[in-house]
């Protein structure tokens, strides 16, 4: 613990007792279910653990700032988890490096996972084993197998655990284009286009000195051993501040030792919500093939960038995924962020900012049910909008112990299809025929190979019996 003050001993004292309050089953939540209602007196606020004080995760604490009191603060950067508790909790929150520190606390019943993609399933594992419920980033996974496992734990443990998908809780925009779809307005659903736009590309990246304030290794951690890499570029006229490629903070996106590329980072957001609909339309099945183009930036060999010192995800990409019963899942880079989706009876378009199209304007003489969102939205109270109203979902969930609207079980299935789009890249967008049963791809051993990754020495999941021996 770097830090302990009687204004932290206060703090922890106010928020200890505004747990318990939380633990009560709020009957008056179910109730009160307007969409974008002023705060509902039922929320409590929960002390919380934050593990990875980056872009998100200190953006997400700030969004469920009237919900939740961050008492703990995990980051592999010290200057990160610093500036995170000044602005998240006026200096008073614990400082660790390592997040099994924040693991280990009896106070701290939920915490947040806002770490990079490849520091996701480890802690989230090692957490619902603690015995906490999460709020965990998208994509929850690197690979198809971690999906597996983080699927086995959560059934084992009964945690409840929220993926930071938030588009399911826009209400006027996704949730309403599923309910749309729910309600049988686009008649049988033919394609889904997710249009998420390419990686983009970097110069050569140097090896550069690791700041005072990261520990590098630890920032690794289950990935392969690299060197640290920064390359600060020229500020441009009308630029903010300088541009900067590196494969660290933020950057680390667009190297697939860390992440998927845009293919998980935004396929985690579009793929989800049109996989969701495929579902409320009926349709429960896996896919059963991908195929398509991809380019890289740099050289591939045997599924593997040749350059260490550059961005290694795709950059441009055109995959279709079918399904035994014809329905085809086209994921794209494109200009336009966004999904179409087109059924028998008309095709709706939506994103951030709109949702349009026939059955849209359709509404105004034939509206959806007053219950038909919240149909959609599993029954589950609808306050706030986007980021906040996730959140406020999330907590809803943990105080009554039920399953949150982005549940591991439809990411996994989903993010499946984003993995498997990866895998295909690797190999310039090679036809792979799936097996969603047995979650393996179907005679092809060079591509099921990436099925999993190997986890760095002194870096593997903690099982409950080795957690407790363990240092790292
Ligand atoms: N839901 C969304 O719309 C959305 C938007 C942005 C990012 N994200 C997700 O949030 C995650 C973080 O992205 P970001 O942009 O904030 O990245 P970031 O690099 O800004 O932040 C990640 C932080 O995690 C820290 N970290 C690394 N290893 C750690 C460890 N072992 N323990 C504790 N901290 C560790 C890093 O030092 C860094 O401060 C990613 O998975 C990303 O996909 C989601």
């Amino acid at each position: 613990m770097s830090k302990q003050n009687d204004n932290r001993r206060d703090f922890l004292k106010k928020t200890a007792i505004a747990g318990t309050a939380a633990a009560v089953p709020c009957a008056l939540a179910r109730s009160q279910v307007h969409a974008g209602s002023t705060p509902s007196e039922s929320v409590v606020r929960q002390p919380i653990g934050l593990i990875g004080a980056g872009g998100m995760g200190v953006g997400n604490m700030s969004s469920a700032k009237d919900m939740v009191d961050v008492v703990a603060i995990a980051d592999a950067d010290s200057g990160r988890a610093d500036s995170a508790n000044k602005r998240l909790s006026e200096g008073k929150a614990d400082t660790y490096k390592h997040y099994q520190e924040i693991l280990d606390r009896d106070d701290i019943k939920i915490v947040h996972i806002a770490t990079p993609d490849h520091w996701h399933t480890k802690p989230l594992i090692e957490a619902m084993y603690a015995g906490k419920d999460v709020y965990c980033e998208k994509p929850l996974t690197l690979t198809i197998d971690e999906g597996k496992q983080i699927r086995k734990v959560q059934k084992e443990t009964g945690r409840i655990v929220q993926v930071g998908t938030q588009q399911r809780s826009t209400f006027d925009l996704f949730t309403k284009a599923v309910a749309i779809v729910q309600q049988g307005r686009l008649g049988k659903i033919k394609k889904l286009t997710c249009a998420i736009g390419g990686a983009p590309t970097s110069p050569e990246i140097p090896v550069a000195e690791v700041p005072a304030e990261l520990d590098w290794d630890l920032w690794l951690g289950p990935a392969p051993k690299a060197e640290y890499r920064f390359l600060q570029q020229k500020k441009k006229e009308g630029q903010k501040r300088a541009k900067f490629n590196s494969n660290c903070h933020y950057e680390f996106r667009w190297w697939y030792e860390y992440s998927g590329g845009k293919l998980t980072d935004w396929g985690a957001h579009h793929v989800d919500i049109a996989n969701w609909a495929l579902q409320l339309n009926g349709q429960t099945a896996g896919p059963i093939s991908i195929e398509g183009t991809a380019e890289h930036p740099v050289e591939y060999k045997d599924g593997f960038a040749v350059q260490k010192d550059q961005y290694n995800t795709a950059n441009s990409f055109d995959f279709s995924v079918k399904y035994a019963n014809g329905t085809e899942m086209v994921i794209k880079h494109n200009t336009s962020n966004g999904l179409l989706i087109e059924g028998e009876k008309g095709r709706i378009f939506v994103n951030r900012g709109k949702l349009t199209g026939g059955p849209v304007e359709a509404l105004e003489d034939n509206p959806l049910p007053e219950d038909a969102i919240q149909q959609a939205y599993k029954g589950l109270p609808m306050e706030y909008n986007e980021r906040k109203a996730h959140w406020s979902n999330f907590l809803h969930c943990h105080r009554e112990q039920i399953e949150p609207i982005s549940d591991v079980h439809s990411h996994m299935q989903m993010l499946n299809i984003c993995h498997l789009a990866g895998i295909s890249a690797r190999f310039g967008g090679r036809k792979l025929n799936w097996d969603s049963k047995v979650e393996q791809i179907v005679g092809d051993e060079q591509a099921n190979a990436f099925l999993a990754r190997p986890y760095r020495e002194g870096y593997e999941i903690k099982m409950p019996e080795m957690a407790s021996s363990s240092s790292k």
